[in-house]
């Protein structure tokens, strides 16, 4: 039998030096290293995640999915020798991280070129340390090229609460010479050998974000990506991958992950010839190139992904966890979101002072927390034509600067939230028509306008601290409570002349843009820390666990037609929290489709995610008001449900759904909350029979109505095992009508 050796031990023996360790004992949470077998453990919340060094010194998948238990002891890796010449074992070996080089057939995770054309990359495994950090028990692994001094460190950290895996590499160049990376990946995550797989995914476009895509994996790839500067509208970085045809939201097998990163992404799902599937991914290679001179080294983004054996309802809620807990910037306990009001629906970009400050008196009596201006305040901002870069306040709408309103704003007992684009700039500015080199461009070449607009390079240092020291100026100058950080096209012409003709130079703009965005978010947390800020592009063109890290909400979509929400919505919380999806009630008809929906039911469809309003309130009948109040009073008793609990999608709204139902439960499970819609009935069948889950069993639940009624016959008190079982009907009839109902535990 094999018995582990302390974990000093082995680092010794295994690198031939003492390396800094957190615990000499095997855990059963945690990090651990069984010698003998040579292989790597991480375990928490009910799963194992293995590795190991094989016979020729890869680092070799063993083991990912639920907790085997400290008593098994892991057979090592055996390199896959093929059957063919054809099939080389440096390709059929699947590697946690391989370089392309010996044959790799398979995506690798790391491409290099050495300046003496050597483009052969073979990583060898060096050395391990692991250490202690508040955002749980962190490995990192060595590997060395074989011939040599690049050395790449593989960072795993596992979550404790969540089971939760951040993937990340840094790649070190040691050698005399520069090194070119040509692909650098931050993990592959390996799944065990399978035909029966599912991947879902999300895609979309400009106002029709959050498509749910489920195919079966074949042989082949799938490429999930942005080629466009920015995460993207068109995928987003997650994924889920089902085994076998029985899933479902609350049962079967799912690997899931995320890729924390707001600039060009790439991750592939292959099933190769001995159907074995991975998922490589990281910066994408695409156009890529980064430079490292003598001991520089490039960090790749974080890859994160989980297991759960209980479905994809189940993934969801791990990642919604994982995020408040661990990615948001007031993690591990953020705020709940403010209940917002936005102009934008209602003013366009014609706003002044005058306007915007009835606005807010309106918006006060109904409950709002927090008055937004949006787009139009700044610098000669009439339409979408002039003004972007421009940042100072527009002295015709706002003659006496914003103080004023925002005094006024204040004393309505709301905050003050306003609408930037920092990154960007209109050729009619007089910011571009000094600097017209500031913008991303190809020397000579067109600059390509969308929206009348072009990018600012932030990779300069000068753009970097033009666009902090503007922001940093209005806040310093105005109470501000909040920023919405909008970003409204995507890249064209990626060139970054000012740092020569060489393009691997030029290149580096991919990675040194999203490092100052970030970097310049982070200042501006950093010193003024009572700042919110939301991501927004276009809708939900940046939404990644990267810009979560230092954004505290996201706008999913700018389009805001209640029932394209419900799909939008469920689509959303495949990968992220409603907790930080802000989701407004606006006009009716809505200007996407020319949908008619009553106040109710655009109230019932916003309350699944962070409420707010952005209809033009000026006219709104004195109905409308009350209705909204009422609503709006109801939203705060269930805020922290909805937006910090656990979601149950109890019916899908897709593929031409009749119905859609969602559920939250609170943490303590002493409140639940459930959300109803209806979009048109047939022949007079009720709505369907609703099963709640996640109720405590045995505890008694009052049901409360939010909005419409349950059938007279329904019980106004029964047990969480009642109302799971039995079920809850709901008194739902016609087109596009909605209901909600809390279930609140009686106290004895
Ligand atoms: C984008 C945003 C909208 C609004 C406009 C302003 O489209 O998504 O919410 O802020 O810009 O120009």
């Amino acid at each position: 039998m094999s018995r582990s050796l302390p974990i000093a031990v082995v680092a010794a023996l295994l690198s031939g030096c003492l390396l800094p360790i957190a615990s000499t004992q095997a855990q059963t949470n945690g990090v651990s290293f069984d010698a003998t077998t040579k292989v790597f453990r991480l375990d928490a919340a009910g799963l194992t995640y293995a590795f190991g060094i094989n016979d020729a010194s890869e680092l070799q998948p063993v083991y990912w999915g639920k907790s085997l238990g400290q008593q098994e002891h892991l057979p090592p890796p055996r390199r896959n020798e093929g059957n063919a010449s054809f099939d080389l074992p440096s390709s059929t070996t699947p590697q946690e991280y391989a370089g392309w080089g010996a044959g790799l057939y398979v995506e690798p995770t790391l491409k290099a070129t050495f300046p003496d054309g050597n483009r052969d990359l073979v990583l060898h495994y060096l050395e391990y340390a692991t250490a202690h950090s508040p955002k749980g028990e962190e490995l990192t692994v060595t590997l060395k090229d074989v011939a040599s001094p690049l050395f790449v460190d593989l960072h795993y950290r596992i979550d404790a609460a969540t089971g939760i895996i951040g993937r990340w590499a840094t790649i070190r160049n040691r050698t005399a010479a520069s090194v070119v990376l040509e692909e650098a990946g931050s993990a592959t995550w390996n799944l065990p050998r399978g035909t029966d797989y599912s991947l879902r995914y999300l895609t979309g476009r400009w106002a029709g974000e959050w498509n749910l895509q489920k195919q079966h994996i074949l042989p082949g790839e799938t490429v999930l990506e942005s080629k466009r500067g920015s995460t993207g509208h068109q995928n987003n970085p997650w994924f889920a991958i089902e085994r076998g045809d029985h899933s479902d939201e609350e049962t079967g097998d799912v690997w899931f992950g995320a890729l924390a990163w707001s600039g060009n992404w790439r991750i592939a799902v292959e099933q190769d010839q001995l159907q074995q599937i991975r998922v490589t991914g990281g910066f994408n290679p695409f156009d890529f190139a980064y430079k490292l001179v003598p001991n520089q080294q490039l960090e790749t983004p974080i890859f994160y992904a989980g297991y759960t054996s209980h479905g994809i309802g189940e993934a969801s809620r791990i990642l919604h966890r994982f995020e408040l807990a661990s990615i948001l910037p007031q993690a591990p306990t953020p705020k709940p979101r403010p209940i917002i009001y936005n102009s934008w629906e209602a003013t366009g970009f014609s706003v002044n002072e005058a306007g915007q400050e009835a606005l807010a008196e309106k918006a006060a009596q109904i409950g709002i927390e927090r008055f937004v201006m949006d787009d139009g305040w700044f610098g000669q901002r009439k339409d979408d034509h002039a003004g972007l870069g421009d940042w100072y306040v527009n002295k015709q709408k706002f003659p006496n600067g914003l103080k004023p309103m925002i005094d006024k704003i204040h004393a309505l007992g709301m905050d003050f939230g306003l609408w930037v684009e920092p990154e960007m700039v209109n050729p009619d500015s007089a910011l571009y028509r000094k600097h017209p080199d500031w913008t991303l461009n190809f020397t000579g070449r067109p600059r390509t306008e969308g929206r009348n607009q072009l990018l600012l390079n932030l990779a300069r240092k000068d753009v970097r601290d033009y666009v902090y020291n503007f922001l940093d100026d209005i806040l310093t100058s105005n109470q501000i409570a909040f920023l919405k950080w909008d970003y409204n096209r995507n890249w064209s012409e990626p060139g970054w002349p000012a740092v020569g003709p060489d393009s691997t130079e030029q290149k580096k703009v991919y990675v040194e843009y999203i490092r100052n965005l970030y970097s310049i978010l982070a200042d501006l947390r950093k010193n003024h820390p009572n700042v919110e800020i939301e991501s927004c592009s276009g809708g939900g063109g940046r939404v990644d666990l990267g810009i979560l890290g230092l954004t505290d909400e996201v706008w999913p979509s700018d389009n805001t037609d209640p029932l394209d929400r419900l799909t939008i919505q469920d689509g959303f919380t495949y990968a992220y929290t409603p907790g930080v999806m802000m989701a407004w009630v606006t006009d009716s008809p809505n200007w996407v489709n020319n949908r008619t929906t009553s106040l109710t039911y655009r109230f019932l469809s916003s309350m699944q995610g962070s409420l707010g309003v952005g209809a033009n309130l000026d006219r709104w009948k004195p109905e409308d008001f009350a209705t909204a109040k009422d609503l709006i009073a109801s939203y705060k008793l269930i805020r922290e449900t909805v937006q910090h609990g656990d979601l149950y999608r109890l019916i899908s709204p897709r593929d031409g759904s009749e119905q859609s139902a969602t559920e939250s439960i609170s943490p303590d499970k002493h409140q639940a909350v459930l959300f109803t819609l209806l979009h048109s009935s047939h022949e007079g069948y009720p709505f369907p029979r609703v099963y709640l889950r996640g109720l405590d069993p045995t505890a008694h639940y009052r049901v409360i109505p939010i909005a419409g009624s349950l059938t007279k016959d329904s019980l106004p008190v029964a047990t969480g095992s009642y109302w799971m079982d039995h079920g809850v009907d709901v008194d739902l009839r016609g087109d596009l009508q909605a209901a909600a109902f809390r279930f609140e535990v009686v106290k004895d």
